[in-house]
């Protein structure tokens, strides 16, 4: 694939969700408390927010969040939770609708792999007041259990994954990093229906996508640890990126 054909399936993928939307409400996993104790009080600008899967943890954790979300799929559900204190705005990492330093945290939930790295990270710092972060959170299937690795597999997810676990962000310094191991209890079906709200997935065309969705309940159908079980432990390794920046860049 050239880089220009690789761009527009990134493009494609990365305006995807929204048609999902509600699937995506339902069966994606939400972020464990520990993921996001570290974040400091005051203003959370919560970026690439979905449906509010980050959000709704942000808010449980007392924090006053502004959420932006491009699609208006997801945007649209987003509204309909009613979050008590959170403002949903239309925007992209790229460009937030947030003044300068009114953040003490921008956090980005399983979409930082969406945006422009280079002017994400500025945009982030604009907004940042002092002594503010950036945090980066994935929730990654742990892979060092076999058939959680097999079903990567069938559905084609990359591994290792096309985002690196700490990537470097000018303006920023190394980030502290947070692993928190938990897992999201599912039916076989609906584990099913969780692949099928992954870009990789749901991009397929439809013959293709049955031919995938059909290989993973084969899987669960048939290895010896998922046979003939009504629910499954699904685990994940929670990976969040605490970025400060660097000194000095205040001027
Ligand atoms: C995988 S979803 C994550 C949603 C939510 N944060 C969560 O944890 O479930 C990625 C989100 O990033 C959004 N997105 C895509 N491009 C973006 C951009 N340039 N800036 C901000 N968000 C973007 C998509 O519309 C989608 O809602």
């Amino acid at each position: 694939m050239n880089a220009a054909s690789d761009d527009e399936t990134r493009a494609h993928r990365a305006r995807s969700f929204g048609r999902l939307a509600a699937d995506y409400d339902r069966i994606r996993p939400g972020y464990p408390a520990a993921a996001i104790a570290a974040l400091p009080g005051g203003p959370v600008v919560d970026v690439g927010a979905g449906t509010g899967k980050l959000t709704r943890a942000l808010v449980a954790a007392g924090h006053r969040v502004v959420a932006v979300e491009p699609d208006p799929g997801m945007r649209a559900v987003l509204v309909g939770h009613d979050l008590p204190g959170v403002e949903v705005y239309d925007g992209v990492g790229e460009r937030l609708p947030v003044p300068d330093g009114a953040a003490a945290s921008v956090v980005y939930g399983q979409a930082w792999h969406w945006v422009d790295p280079d002017a994400a990270s500025a945009e982030a710092r604009r907004v940042l007041g002092p002594d503010g972060l950036l945090a980066l959170l994935w929730n990654l299937p742990d892979l060092a259990v076999d058939w959680v690795a097999e079903l990567n597999r069938i559905s084609g997810q990359p591994e290792p994954r096309e985002h690196p676990e700490a990537p470097v962000l000018p303006g920023f310094g190394p980030p502290e990093v947070i692993d928190t191991r938990w897992s999201q209890e599912l039916t076989p079906d609906e584990l099913v229906l969780l692949f099928s709200t992954f870009s990789r997935v749901s991009t397929r065309e439809p013959a293709d996508r049955q031919s995938v969705l059909e290989r993973l309940r084969d899987h669960l159908a048939r290895s010896p640890v998922t046979a003939g079980r009504a629910t499954l432990d699904y685990p994940y390794r929670c990976l969040t990126l605490l970025y400060r920046e660097l000194a000095g860049k205040r001027t």
